[in-house]
């Protein structure tokens, strides 16, 4: 896109900003929000910082209709000194345009949109919560607005992001959750949209969920669509397991989500010469290690809740727990690092802040 300034029109009224210590999950949204729309003739076009605000849209509008929506996430803290950090920007933009080739959007400028999000979020610094377990996270998204109900890619979009200051994911926090092992319904299948983050693969994942939930358990682990043996997910995070001493992750294959969390878990571990490989790994082994007392710890990672233990699995009727119940040792040091790092408490030999 062409490198137009940011049109900015700052709200007249200030919302009142929530409590620290009470903050849900994207419930509060701040001041002001980023806009920019899509035309054939204009590609994006009319970038602007407006305030924050309901949008108007045709019923007939596609994204009431087939789901080409696609998605980002991702987190912004304020340091004691008041410096404002981002955590990997660009990883999320890079995979914003993975999502949008797998859902036929048109290719964002990342640099620009970062420059933006840079803008937006300075606007806002003072809604960025700074109690321990707090950020304000970030939601980029794009929808698309052609008024059609034929079955095709829309030739017109709109991409807003919006900011939302955030206490922990889970009401678990980092304390272990109870997962059941999924073995009906699946999140994705090969040659499907499982690596992009879109839309989609959230709504296919609720009755999973909500089944889980009457049986007492917080999210499902989602084994491969096509054999149902192999260990794709946890919820909506990716998932790791510690068996004698040597962290697993089931490798990328399509329809695992390229986390940018993960990614970041496997580079802290090689850090620390600790034994990482990415593979394939079925429930049968891991159950199989469990038996033999060799499971030691399992944690998901992703940017809402950072890291999120298991201590729980049911899998076939029968319980499997994990460490005692209890937060393992490297899971609480992954997470006190992690976040040391996205707060600017920790030093960052990565270069990951920004
Ligand atoms: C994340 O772990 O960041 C997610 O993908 C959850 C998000 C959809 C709220």
């Amino acid at each position: 896109m062409t490198k137009t300034k940011i049109d900015v029109t700052l709200s007249k009224t200030k919302k009142e900003k929530p409590q620290s210590d009470q903050l849900e999950f994207g419930r509060v949204f701040t001041d002001h929000m980023f806009v920019m729309d899509y035309s054939p003739t204009k590609g994006w076009h009319d970038a602007r910082i407006v305030p924050y605000e309901p949008i108007s849209l045709s019923p007939a509008s596609m994204v009431f209709h087939y789901g080409q929506t696609v998605f980002e996430g991702l987190k912004a803290y304020r340091t004691q000194d008041d410096k404002v950090l981002l955590f990997r920007p660009e990883k999320n933009m890079h995979r914003l345009n993975l999502s949008n080739e797998r859902l036929c959007i048109p290719q964002i400028d990342g640099e620009f949109v970062i420059e933006a999000l840079k803008q937006l979020v300075s606007i806002e610094k003072e809604w960025i919560p700074t109690a321990e377990g707090t950020s304000l996270y970030i939601r980029p998204f794009i929808i698309p607005t052609e008024y059609f109900l034929g079955v095709a890619p829309s030739n017109f979009y709109r991409f807003m992001i919006i900011l939302s200051p955030v206490g922990s994911y889970y009401k678990e926090g980092i304390h272990p959750v109870k997962i059941f092992v999924e073995n009906h319904y699946v999140r994705a299948v090969d040659g499907g949209t499982g690596k992009a983050k879109t839309g989609a693969n959230y709504a296919s994942s609720l009755k999973a969920q909500e089944e889980a939930a009457k049986k007492g358990y917080s999210q499902v682990l989602w084994l491969d669509g096509v054999e149902k043996k192999y260990i794709e997910e946890v919820g909506s995070m990716n998932i790791f397991f510690k068996i004698s001493g040597e962290v697993v992750t089931p490798e990328l294959n399509g329809s695992i989500l390229e986390g940018v969390t993960r990614n970041s878990i496997i580079e802290l571990l090689k850090s620390w010469d600790i034994p990482v490989s990415e593979r394939k790994i079925s429930m049968e082994e891991v159950y199989e290690t469990y038996k033999k007392g060799k499971l030691e710890e399992v944690f998901g990672t992703g940017t809402a809740a950072v890291i999120s233990p298991v201590g729980e699995f049911l899998y076939n009727e029968q319980k499997m727990v994990i460490n005692d119940g209890l937060t393992g040792e490297l899971s609480k040091k992954l997470y006190d690092t992690l976040s040391g790092i996205q707060r600017g408490t920790m030093q960052d030999p990565f270069n990951w802040v920004v």
